[in-house]
């Protein structure tokens, strides 16, 4: 594991999307696995800001994203595809057909998942996942859990996703109650994991997740045993790893 500090959070975007583009640039036909919430919102920024000045292009790029939540349509506004659609990709040259997120609407959750799987699959894995990290230490969606879950899965959210994420809605009452989210394997499997997270809020969990034993409880932890894996984090959220020393 590899910890990249920066000094804050418009530093750690810049430095996410330079690893990000020179992975483009590297493998121009790459398969990016791509995040949603509001810590890649910077990084996505400095990309479009990068292709808007003819330095990347991502034209053979194929984009795999985490996850979706169970029930929302496309045109839902707080779909993680709209979010995607709006913030990244109206915005550069990928190929419609080569963005893919769970389908939300399909609501045969067996179905939506395995044909999750099938794509990742067919796509050759995961270059480069791209992930933020929730209050509780999950990823994607994998929330705490007795075992970690390997495919893409159904998952019902806990109260504190619940309440963290529904900033984004009209009430917490809105906030689904389920999303279909790619499993721990599959994140596993990426040749390359980044893992970034900005702010106060997040330096307790970022502590237990990478300074803490690996465990389906805060299921972030695992990645500590993966070969490729850099987290990328502001001063504020490694204040609590940098008060162990
Ligand atoms: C959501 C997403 C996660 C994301 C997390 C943290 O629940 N499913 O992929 O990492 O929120 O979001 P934020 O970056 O807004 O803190």
């Amino acid at each position: 594991m590899r910890i990249i500090r920066t000094k804050d959070y418009k530093d750690l975007s810049r430095k996410t999307a330079n690893i990000l583009s020179a992975q483009v640039i590297i493998k121009p036909g790459c398969v990016l696995g791509l995040a949603t919430g509001s810590s890649p919102l910077g990084t996505y920024e400095q990309l479009v800001e990068w292709y808007n000045k003819g330095d990347i292009d991502f034209s053979q790029v194929t984009s795999i994203n985490l996850d979706e939540y169970r029930g929302l349509t496309h045109d839902h506004e707080q779909s993680y595809w709209y979010f995607m659609q709006k913030h990244f990709f109206s915005r550069i040259n990928i190929r419609p057909d080569h963005v893919h997120v769970p389908d939300g609407a399909n609501p045969n959750a067996e179905e939506a998942c395995r044909e999750y799987d099938r794509i990742i699959e067919e796509a050759g894995g995961i270059d480069c996942q791209l992930l933020g990290i929730g209050l509780d230490g999950h990823i994607g969606f994998n929330e705490p859990a007795d075992a970690f879950q390997m495919g893409t899965h159904c998952v019902r959210l806990t109260q504190s996703t619940i309440e963290a994420n529904k900033r984004f809605f009209s009430s917490a009452d809105e906030v689904p109650r389920e999303a279909y989210t790619m499993g721990i394997r599959n994140i596993m499997q990426a040749r390359k994991v980044l893992l970034i997270a900005s702010g106060e809020g997040k330096a307790a969990i970022l502590k237990q997740a990478f300074f803490g034993p690996v465990t389906p409880r805060v299921p972030a932890s695992i990645l500590q045993i993966h070969q490729d894996f850099t987290l990328i984090a502001d001063e504020a959220a490694l204040s609590e790893i940098d008060a162990m020393k």
